[in-house]
């Protein structure tokens, strides 16, 4: 059985999808941490009812992001994790964790990158008027959203609505999330 950790900020979607299909065998593998920078995220709640161990913490709390995340890598060492899944963290990912978890990490990004990499990615694709929408699944480096693809999948859209393109973009990252770490860990 594999080990792998989630980090996420907000909703948790993603991490739920991960967690509960690793509960249900679907995935040969346990999440054994899910890390979190905002201690109010709806995630926290998620990872604690789905009795996942986690590791909340406030940036503001440490003198530098190499504080927390030397921290960060001691728990995942600890942890004997093998595989770090970026669902939703809204944050760059620094030297200290990079070093030491470079080519084990991989994030989910609602964009058909290289185009719109960045925060807002929906909005971005929205403004700019593109009529294909889709979701990425790449390797993390030091560029922003600019590692290597693993995956890609790509929907139509005429409307002018993110919210429902946010709806529609994560109904397809929850099964591409899933298959893709599946594909990874084999
Ligand atoms: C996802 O839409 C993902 O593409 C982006 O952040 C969002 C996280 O959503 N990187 P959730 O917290 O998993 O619901």
């Amino acid at each position: 059985m594999h080990r792998i950790a989630v980090f996420a900020s907000g909703t948790g979607s993603n991490f739920e999808a991960i967690a509960t299909a690793c509960q249900r065998g679907e995935i040969d593998a346990q999440v054994v941490l899910m890390v979190c920078d905002k201690p109010q995220a709806e995630v926290v709640a998620k990872a604690e009812r789905l009795g996942i161990e986690s590791f909340v913490f406030s940036p503001k709390d440490y003198a530098s992001k190499a504080d927390f995340e030397t921290e960060i890598v001691s728990l995942l060492d600890k942890a004997q994790v093998e595989l770090i899944c970026l669902a939703g963290y809204m944050r760059i990912v620094g030297d200290t964790l990079l070093s030491a978890y470079e080519g084990r990490i991989i994030n989910i990004h609602p964009s058909l990158l290289p185009a719109f990499a960045g925060a807002r990615a929906v909005e971005q694709a929205l403004e700019y008027g593109v009529k294909v929408f889709g979701i990425t699944i790449h390797w993390v480096d030091h560029t922003l959203d600019g590692g290597k693809i693993i995956a890609q999948r790509a929907f139509e859209y005429y409307g002018d609505s993110a919210e429902e393109i946010h709806r529609i973009g994560q109904q397809i990252e929850h099964k591409m999330y899933v298959e893709t770490i599946k594909k990874i860990l084999k």
